[in-house]
């Protein structure tokens, strides 16, 4: 029987309570949660509530995070607090020998992202970003079929987190998310779209990116949902549309879109190109030379042309699913279909074997980078901005790959 990892929860709002329902049916998996904190106390008693209508022992409970992770009823944090808070917590965690899952969201600056990279090699412990989209099912079968070669060598990607959000903006519904948009211009929330893209072309492990060029266009969603409720003008600094452009060192680049203001069905606008194929999340397909038809035909005056067509991505479910999803698959569980469930239980890992967790700190500090150097970018006229070496040279080196069943690396069985 596996040992139970006791967590403790940061950060008590809705994400939070997502969290802990994945987690009340991940308990026959040893994992618990013995203690939560929030600044505010009418939080805390919501999922006392939660913990009560479950019949499940109160976990001890904080107001002040310092206290949490100084606690030995705890081994690991959850951080699913407001963005700017996410960093210096999971530092904090660390230097008190603690685990540290940090929840999605991007950085305000470079300088609180070389304290966490110095805080986890300084103490050796761990943090890990539950960026849960890595554990998508077409993201995982995209990096299987990337490492079977079928996509030849890769050149080109694409990302991004398209959601219309613009409800925040309304009169009753205000949220420190929508302060950000308010008061910020940048990719705000770079990583679900990034972090399996990161993980397709070795970012960090033989792979880095380099600079990035970012440009906004005029921001209209957000002052039209403010007045259409009430609130009169307002203006907001978001663009309705970021675009970035990553280059990589060994030449690929990376397209990135962040818009979340106007009306528009979700999609993280996954691409993957390469030599020989290609992943188009929109299209529900993917195309592959030898796999995916192509036929000539003639066009009007009688010349001969190719066309290329689309293979349905859900044909290749049975040959190409990733070996997570395969076993999965027969018992979704979780929110964000399954997704969660999965982020959840790679970090319990990492943390049950004291390991470094599949998502690790250098990792997380290039993802979250991009949200503050794409304001700069913005800020200077779209002028090209350097992305740091969180990794100060290590990635040039064959650092060891994080194997085993989380693998976001290699595909492992
Ligand atoms: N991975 C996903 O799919 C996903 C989905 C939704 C939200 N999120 C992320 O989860 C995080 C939380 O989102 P949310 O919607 O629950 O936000 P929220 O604002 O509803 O909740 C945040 C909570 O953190 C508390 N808090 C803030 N600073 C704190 C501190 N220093 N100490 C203790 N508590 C503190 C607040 O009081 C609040 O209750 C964000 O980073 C968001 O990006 C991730």
């Amino acid at each position: 029987m596996a040992e139970t990892v006791n967590l403790g929860m940061i950060g008590l709002g809705a994400r939070a309570e997502t969290l802990l329902a994945t987690l009340y049916e991940l308990r026959q998996k040893n994992i618990e949660v013995t203690a939560i904190c929030d600044t505010n106390p009418a939080r805390i008693q919501r999922i006392n509530e939660i913990f009560e209508e479950r019949k499940l022992p109160l976990p001890a409970a904080y107001t002040d995070y310092r206290e949490l992770i100084k606690s030995d009823a705890v081994d690991a944090v959850l951080i699913p607090t407001s963005w700017n808070s996410h960093l210096k917590i999971a530092e904090e965690a660390m230097a008190n020998g603690k685990y540290a899952g940090i929840e999605v969201g991007g950085a305000s600056s470079v300088d609180e992202l070389w304290h966490l990279v110095h805080a986890a090699e300084s103490t050796g412990v761990s943090c890990m970003m539950l960026e849960n989209v890595c554990y998508g099912r077409n993201e995982l079968m995209a990096l299987n079929l990337v490492r079977k070669g079928l996509f030849g060598e890769l050149i080109h990607c694409c990302c991004g987190y398209e959601h219309d959000l613009s409800e925040m903006a309304r009169l009753d519904n205000r949220r420190e998310r929508e302060m950000h948009n308010y008061k910020r211009c940048g990719d705000l929330y770079p990583t679900h779209g990034i972090g399996p893209i990161a993980k397709i072309l070795r970012i960090n492990r033989g792979n880095r990116f380099v600079s990035l060029t970012s440009t906004a266009s005029k921001g209209r969603g957000f002052m039209l949902e403010a007045e259409r409720s009430g609130r009169g003008q307002v203006f907001y600094n978001q663009g309705d549309i970021v675009t970035t452009v990553i280059k990589c060192a060994n030449g690929e680049t990376i397209t990135m879109t962040h818009g979340v203001s106007l009306p528009r069905p979700y999609s993280r606008d996954c691409r993957v190109q390469g030599t020989l194929g290609i992943w188009v999340e929109d299209t529900k397909g993917v195309y592959i030379e030898g796999i995916s038809p192509k036929y000539e035909k003639l066009d009007v005056a009688g010349n001969p042309y190719t066309v290329h067509e689309w293979t349905p991505i859900d044909e290749l479910y049975e040959k190409y699913d990733h070996p997570i999803w395969k076993k999965f698959r027969q018992e979704i569980i979780g929110g964000h279909g399954g997704m969660d469930a999965l982020v959840l239980q790679a970090f319990c890992d990492a943390v049950r074997t004291r390991t470094a967790p599949p998502i690790d700190v250098y990792d997380c500090a290039a993802w979250m980078a991009l949200t503050c150097l794409s304001e700069q970018s913005i800020a200077c006229g779209s002028m090209p901005i350097p992305i740091p070496d969180f990794t100060n040279g290590k990635w040039i080196e064959e650092r060891p790959l994080c194997t085993g069943v989380w693998s976001l690396d290699e595909v492992c069985d």
